[in-house]
């Protein structure tokens, strides 16, 4: 029988297309979200999508009731955990609301695994966990130190859940992504932020669909070859495709009877300026995007890109779409929705 998983936030950007990169290796797939930052249409998209309409759980991992319902109700042999706040400057803002619902939030969750036998886990961590000071070149053996209170909370739940790996015999990887940009090519999901996108390719296409005047860089003095900041921008579909190794190898038992943690930066290895990411849109929405040269953003760093050879050596994963490819099937997504 094909195995279940749980996928907490799994109505979000990243979680929706890990759920149709499951359901198309062969597993039976469940959706937990509080539905904060997400719609249940999502649940119905993915069901297009792939086919199969996954299970969809609505609540909060906070809820210890709820978690324990989900868990008796379903026979789950393993959870992707995607659920949490992800604003870096709304963190720095309301560090209590963050802590709770990333640290506590997952506290509960980790505690209603155990309570049902569930002790394998794949983690949405975050290249923000790497300490600025090493930049550009960001590896798993870089040293770990936090800029916000969502990069803490990052960091708290990766060293939960060694102690879970090391005193409790977890299976767990710890996915580090960078900047995951684009959307499933069906145009049936996608990223959808609430508000002023935060986060640049979002911003470009809300310039180039007429909604926002100017794409703003924030910064063309950074030491970079044309000024703007530089970061590795990795596909949606190609981080989804590094869950299900993920999942596969710690289901192969890799880490044998005592459990047992690895981490795994997500990232292409290549870096592109903000200049070129407004070329690349340019060419794949045929007309000019008009920006303008701003101040730098407080907190950022000139630039920052992994190396995927653990990625690669470790869990099999290579990236297969480029930059370009996430741009047009983000455009398609934003076209498909108007
Ligand atoms: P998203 O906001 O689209 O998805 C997160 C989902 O979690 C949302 O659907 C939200 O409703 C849900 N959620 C939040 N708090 C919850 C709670 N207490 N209970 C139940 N559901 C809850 O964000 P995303 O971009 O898909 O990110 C997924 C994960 O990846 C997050 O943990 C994020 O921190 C991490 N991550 C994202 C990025 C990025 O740039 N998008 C980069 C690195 C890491
Ligand atoms: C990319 C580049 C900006 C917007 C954030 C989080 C990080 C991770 C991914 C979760 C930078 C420039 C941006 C704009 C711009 N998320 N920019 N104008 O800051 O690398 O990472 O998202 O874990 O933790 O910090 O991504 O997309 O905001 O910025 O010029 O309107 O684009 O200065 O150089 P960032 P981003």
């Amino acid at each position: 029988m094909s195995k279940t998983l749980l996928l907490t936030g799994g109505t979000g950007y990243i979680g929706s297309h890990a759920a149709v990169a499951f359901q198309e290796a062969g597993y039976r797939v469940i959706l937990l979200d509080n539905l904060c930052n997400s719609s249940a249409a999502t649940v119905d998209a993915i069901g297009r999508t792939t086919g199969t309409k996954p299970g969809f759980y609505e609540g909060d991992i906070r809820n210890g009731d709820f978690l324990d319902r989900v868990f008796a109700s379903e026979s789950i042999d393993a959870v992707v955990h995607f659920a949490g706040l992800k604003a870096v400057g709304e963190s720095c803002g309301k560090p209590f609301l963050y802590h709770d619902n990333n640290i506590a939030g997952s506290m509960a969750l980790f505690a209603a695994m155990q309570k049902h036998g569930c002790r394998s886990i794949v983690f949405s961590s975050s290249a923000t966990v790497h300490d600025p000071k090493h930049a550009p070149l960001f590896t798993e053996e870089t040293p770990t130190a936090t800029t916000s209170p969502y990069g803490t909370t990052k960091l708290v739940v990766e060293k939960l859940l060694g102690d879970l790996a090391d005193f409790s015999g977890w299976n767990v990887v710890n996915l580090r992504y960078f900047n995951p940009i684009g959307a499933h090519p069906s145009g049936h999901i996608g990223e959808r932020p609430n508000g002023i996108p935060n986060n640049l390719l979002p911003y470009i296409f809300d310039v180039a669909a007429g909604k926002r005047e100017k794409v703003r860089i924030f910064g063309n003095d950074y030491p970079t070859p044309d000024g703007t900041g530089i970061r590795d921008y990795i596909d949606v579909n190609d981080l989804a495709d590094a869950h299900v190794l993920a999942y596969e190898k710690m289901a192969s038992g890799i880490f044998g009877e005592s459990g047992g943690v690895k981490t795994v930066n997500i990232g292409t290895g290549r870096g592109t300026s903000v200049l070129e990411m407004i070329r690349h849109a340019e060419k794949v929405i045929g007309h000019p995007i008009a920006y303008e040269y701003l101040p730098r953003r407080s907190g950022d760093i000139a630039e920052f890109y992994t190396s995927a050879r653990v990625a690669r050596e470790w869990l099999g994963w290579s990236p297969k779409r480029s930059v370009e490819d996430a741009v047009r099937s983000g455009w398609n997504f934003i076209v498909s929705q108007t």
